[in-house]
């Protein structure tokens, strides 16, 4: 098998989480359905959170998980969430390009409010009950641009380095309590979010999706190929794993090499 043809729903990480709960935003597609259905596999009993109620049903039906339609960019909706929950994957998230004198001011509020001050309300609402319990997970789905900018993503870059900040915060809080907060850090995964970034260059430079995938996203990384998504699963479901207790206030970076230069 080449290291590319990752088989969804096949594991490799054997961790454990008979009794385990968990809670995970932009569940209904991507990297946290990949995260929701391999949490699930593990044994964990899984919260599916999406904006998309339909979609998250759908994935929660799947799993025999719990579907939660729910706008990570209404403070009323955020105020109301309950979050019971031993493992909180804070993977919602969406992108906007534009330069920063065309971004426009209330995108640029709700992408932070969306991808910072959510998991910042969600973990604020799920640690005392992991402190009562002396175990819980935190795993902040971040990016390589919670580490380096790009041009034209100040929103998306802002907000992942706001919660690599907080992670580390929760990290140092947490760490002697048995909770561990950490990033992972990917560089470009096939998923829908991407796809359409595809999409839109090719029309934009008037190339073909796979002239897109090799000249301007895939210059960095000494791996050529897209992440799966279920990739970025398995380093999520080790990190909840007896053996990575001790990680804690880390970013994972999954880059093929992008930020090795
Ligand atoms: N795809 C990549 O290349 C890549 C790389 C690095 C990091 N990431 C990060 O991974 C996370 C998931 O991205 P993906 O590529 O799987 O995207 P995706 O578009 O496939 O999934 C994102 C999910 O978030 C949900 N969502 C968006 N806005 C929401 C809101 N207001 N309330 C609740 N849910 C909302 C969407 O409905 C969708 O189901 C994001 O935080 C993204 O920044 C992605």
């Amino acid at each position: 098998m080449s290291e590319a043809s990752i088989v969804p729903g096949r594991s490799s990480v054997n961790v454990d989480l008979t009794g385990r709960s968990a809670f995970v935003t932009g569940a209904a597609s991507g990297i946290g359905r990949a995260c929701a259905e391999r949490l699930s596999r593990a044994g964990a009993a899984v919260t599916v959170l999406d904006l998309d109620g339909e979609a998250a049903s759908k994935v929660a039906e799947g799993i025999g998980g719990e579907a939660l339609q729910a706008d990570l960019s209404d403070y009323g909706v955020l105020d109301s969430l309950e979050v019971d929950a031993d493992i909180v994957v804070n993977n919602a998230g969406l992108q906007h390009v534009s330069a920063v004198e065309e971004f426009p001011p209330e995108r640029f509020s709700m992408i932070l409010t969306i991808m910072l001050d959510a998991p910042f309300r969600i973990v604020q609402k799920a640690l005392p009950g992991m402190y009562e319990k002396g175990w819980g997970r935190i795993i902040n789905i971040s990016s390589i641009h919670g580490l380096i900018a790009s041009p034209y993503k100040s929103a998306y870059i802002s907000a992942k380095h706001g919660l690599e900040g907080f992670s580390k915060t929760v990290a140092l809080e947490g760490g002697g309590k048995g909770v561990t907060s950490n990033c992972i850090c990917p560089a470009y995964v096939r998923t829908p979010l991407v796809e359409n970034q595809i999409a839109d260059q090719a029309r934009t430079h008037g190339i073909s999706e796979e002239e897109v995938i090799e000249k301007i996203m895939l210059t960095e990384p000494a791996i050529k190929r897209l992440i799966e998504p279920e990739e970025v699963a398995e380093f999520a479901a080790f990190l909840c794993a007896p053996e990575a207790s001790f990680i804690n206030g880390a970013s994972l970076v999954m880059d093929g090499g992008a930020t090795a230069h």
